[in-house]
């Protein structure tokens, strides 16, 4: 059964999405670790609500970022991670995270890349007034939000939208895409060519 490791930073609605899809047995798969960057992330009282493994891991106590992703490295090894699940983390991985687990990394972000990475995502999508937004799940790369896409939801945007109002459309959207793409990596259906990710239903 696939291993996966989720990286959070906030309250975890996606973290909660994949582990429902779990539950119902939509999704074959075992979160084995769930890690946050921020102590108070509502990610780890989900985490251990369902009695998975949660553990803030303070960046403040390493000397560096290089020093600070190693340390999370031996933690997803020790619980022999296969696949890592960001989740609203708030930190770009750097060049050894993302080769050590090539690959092998997905995120979310809430809009349809490339348009708005970054932060702010439906902001940016309202102030340019754009009539259509979304989701994207892709795999990371060391860019922001650049990797080869998997899944996008498309969600169209009403005159009179609020960031909050929009948000919790894309919300609703992001908790079926991520689920659906780690099941089909789980299922061996995801083949990344180039920029390209074909996907073998
Ligand atoms: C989501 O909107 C996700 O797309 C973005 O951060 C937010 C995380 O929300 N990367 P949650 O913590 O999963 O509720």
């Amino acid at each position: 059964m696939l291993k996966i490791a989720v990286l959070a930073s906030g309250r975890g609605s996606n973290l909660q999405s994949i582990i429902n899809s779990i539950e119902k047995a939509s999704l074959s798969a075992e979160i084995r670790i769930v890690v946050s960057d921020n102590k108070d992330a509502g990610a780890l009282d989900k985490a251990r609500k369902h009695n998975i493994a949660a553990r803030f891991i303070d960046p403040a106590s390493y000397g560096s970022k290089s020093n600070y992703e190693k340390a999370i490295i031996k933690v997803f090894e020790e619980k022999g991670i296969d696949l890592v699940v960001m989740a609203g983390f708030m930190r770009i991985l750097g060049k050894d995270f993302i080769e050590y687990y090539q690959g092998r990394i997905m995120n979310i972000h809430p809009s349809l890349l490339p348009s708005f990475p970054g932060l702010h995502a439906q902001r940016q999508a309202l102030e340019y007034g754009v009539k259509y937004t979304g989701c994207t799940v892709h795999f990371a790369d060391q860019g922001m939000d650049t990797g080869p896409i998997i899944l996008q939801a498309v969600v169209p945007i009403k005159d009179n939208d609020t960031e909050e109002s929009l948000a919790s459309r894309i919300l609703g959207k992001e908790h079926v895409i991520y689920p659906e793409a780690i099941r089909l990596y789980s299922e061996n259906k995801l083949q990344v060519k180039g920029r390209k990710v074909i996907i073998k239903e």
